[in-house]
């Protein structure tokens, strides 16, 4: 008889080498965590200071977002809170489409079509903050 036959797998034996393995998911789970509680104080925040404080709602207005932006520290405030919550949102969708998607096709065309609407809103988002301009002239 010879030897080989007689080795059996090792219980839960990893699929592919382990060498081979990327640790993406480790750094996704750990992102939002990280995101999560960065959001916290970022969406409170905004949710505060924008629809509860002196006035709330009631007091914005395009001057009140001119001023707001006329400042690097709100600029980025907005900035992270948009990159954060898309990224952070964009990836839990991810695991959403990975656990209910039944067909692989289905699956890759949902992620296709995720990674599109992130690229364009992040986009899209980034250049009206940096590009607002506060004197659009009055017709
Ligand atoms: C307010 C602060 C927030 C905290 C503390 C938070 C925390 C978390 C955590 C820890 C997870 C991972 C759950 C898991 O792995 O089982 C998660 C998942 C998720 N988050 Fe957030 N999050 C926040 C805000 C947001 C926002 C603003 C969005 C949308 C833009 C969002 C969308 C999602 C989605 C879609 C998932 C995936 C859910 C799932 O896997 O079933 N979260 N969140």
């Amino acid at each position: 008889m010879d030897n080989e036959s007689l080795v059996l797998d090792k219980p839960r034996s990893p699929r592919r080498p382990a060498a081979r393995r990327s640790n993406f998911e480790l750094y996704s789970w750990l992102f939002m965590r990280i995101s999560g509680l960065a959001l916290v104080i970022l969406v409170l925040g905004h949710l505060f200071i924008m629809n509860i404080l002196d006035g709330g709602v009631h007091r914005l207005n395009f001057g009140f977002i001119a001023g707001r932006w006329s400042s690097p520290f709100w600029q980025f405030w907005d900035l992270a809170m948009l990159w954060l919550a898309q990224i952070h949102g964009g990836n839990g969708l991810r695991t959403i489409i990975d656990d209910y998607a039944r067909k692989d096709t289905t699956r890759f065309w949902l992620k296709i079509l995720l990674c599109v609407a992130m690229v364009v809103i992040l986009f899209v988002g980034t250049l009206v903050i940096f590009t607002f301009d506060p004197n659009i002239p009055s017709s």
